[in-house]
C-alpha cells in the first residue's frame, strides 16, 4: 500500500470510529434523558470542569497525531535525492503545456509521451501564472510555480492515454487546459522518441515551400519554433512535429484541416484570451500555412 493510501485509510478508520460514537451516543443520551415528567424542571448540571479539559485533551492529541502523520507523509513521498536530473520538465503557460525531454534533448508540447513501468522524475514550472498538473490515474497534483521548481515522481502500470486538466484557475482557458499523457510499450516509447528529436520530413512540394516562407515573413515564428531540439521563442507551442498530434489548442480540438484554417483565420473565435493574434491572412495565405502546418509531422 503507498503511503498517501495507508494515511487515507487512517483518517477514514479513526473518522469513521467518531462519528459513529457521535451518532451512538446523541441517540443513546435523546432516549436516556428523554422528557419523563413534562410538568417537572429537570435537575441541572453543575460544569465538570475536568471532563470538559479532558475532550479538549483527547481532541487535541487526535489533531497532533494527524498533523504528524501528514507531515511524516509529505516527507517521505517527496524522497527526491537532491542533485538528481529530471526526466521531464513540465512547464505551464497561459494556455499550453510545455513539455521537455532534457536528457534526449528534445521538446513538445501538449501531447506528451512516457514509457511504461519506468519510474521519471518530472520537474514542473510555470512561466506565467500558478497552474496546476493533474491527471488523476496517473498521480497526484503538483502546482506549478512561477519561479519554484516542484518535483514528483511518475510511473504509469499500464498503457494506454491518460487525460487530466490545470487544476488551479489560471485565466481565461483554464478549463481547456487540456493534458494528455499516452503511456507506450518501450519499443513504440523509443520510436516516437527518435522521431521526435529529428525534424519533420517533408514533401518540400511549392505549396509547402510557400508555407514555410510565410510562417516566417507572416510572423509566426516569432512565438514558435519547429525546431524539435530549440525551446526559443517559446511563446507559443512547439510545432516541430505539430501534425503528428491528434488534437491542438491544449487537446480541446480535433487536428482537422477544418479547426486548423478557422484557428489561423480567427484564433479568438475558438480560444478567448488567445496571446495569438489575428493576423488577417488571405484564404491563398491560410491554404498554403494550413498545408506546411500539416506536414510537420
Ligand atoms: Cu492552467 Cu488553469
Amino acid at each position: 500500500m503507498e503511503f498517501t493510501e495507508e494515511l487515507f485509510y487512517f483518517f477514514l478508520i479513526i473518522g469513521s470510529i467518531i462519528f459513529i460514537m457521535v451518532l451512538f451516543y446523541t441517540a443513546y443520551f435523546s432516549w436516556k434523558f428523554r422528557q419523563k415528567h413534562p410538568e417537572k424542571v429537570p435537575p441541572q448540571k453543575k460544569d465538570n470542569t475536568l471532563f470538559e479539559l479532558g475532550i479538549i485533551g483527547v481532541a487535541f492529541i487526535l489533531v497532533a497525531i494527524f498533523f504528524g502523520y501528514t507531515v511524516y507523509g509529505m516527507e517521505s513521498i517527496q524522497d527526491i535525492p537532491p542533485d538528481l536530473e529530471p526526466d521531464l520538465i513540465i512547464t505551464g503557460h497561459q494556455w499550453w503545456w510545455e513539455i521537455e525531454y532534457p536528457k534526449d534533448h528534445f521538446y513538445t508540447a501538449n501531447e506528451m509521451h512516457i514509457p511504461k513501468g519506468k519510474r521519471l522524475l518530472v520537474r514542473f514550472n510555470s512561466e506565467d501564472v500558478v497552474h496546476s498538473w493533474w491527471v488523476p490515474q496517473l498521480a497526484r497534483k503538483m502546482d506549478m510555480i512561477p519561479g519554484q521548481d516542484n518535483y514528483m515522481w511518475l510511473e504509469a502500470p499500464e498503457e494506454g492515454i491518460f487525460e487530466g486538466n490545470c487544476s488551479e484557475f489560471c485565466g481565461a482557458q483554464h478549463a481547456h487546459m487540456k493534458i494528455q499523457v499516452r503511456v507506450d510499450d518501450s519499443e513504440t516509447y523509443t520510436n516516437w522518441k527518435i522521431r521526435q528529436q529529428e525534424a519533420a520530413t517533408s514533401s518540400g512540394d511549392s505549396l509547402f515551400l510557400t508555407g514555410k516562407g510565410l510562417f516566417q515573413t507572416r510572423t509566426c515564428a516569432s512565438c514558435h519554433t519547429t525546431d524539435p531540439n530549440n525551446k526559443e521563442p517559446n511563446i507559443g507551442p512547439n510545432l516541430a512535429h505539430f501534425a503528428s498530434r491528434d488534437s491542438f489548442l491544449s487537446n480541446t480540438a480535433p487536428l482537422t484541416k477544418k479547426n486548423l484554417e478557422q484557428w489561423i483565420k480567427n484564433p479568438e473565435k475558438l480560444k478567448p484570451g488567445t496571446k495569438m493574434p489575428n493576423l488577417v491572412l488571405s484564404e491563398d495565405e491560410v491554404t498554403a500555412l494550413v498545408h506546411y502546418l500539416e506536414q510537420l509531422k
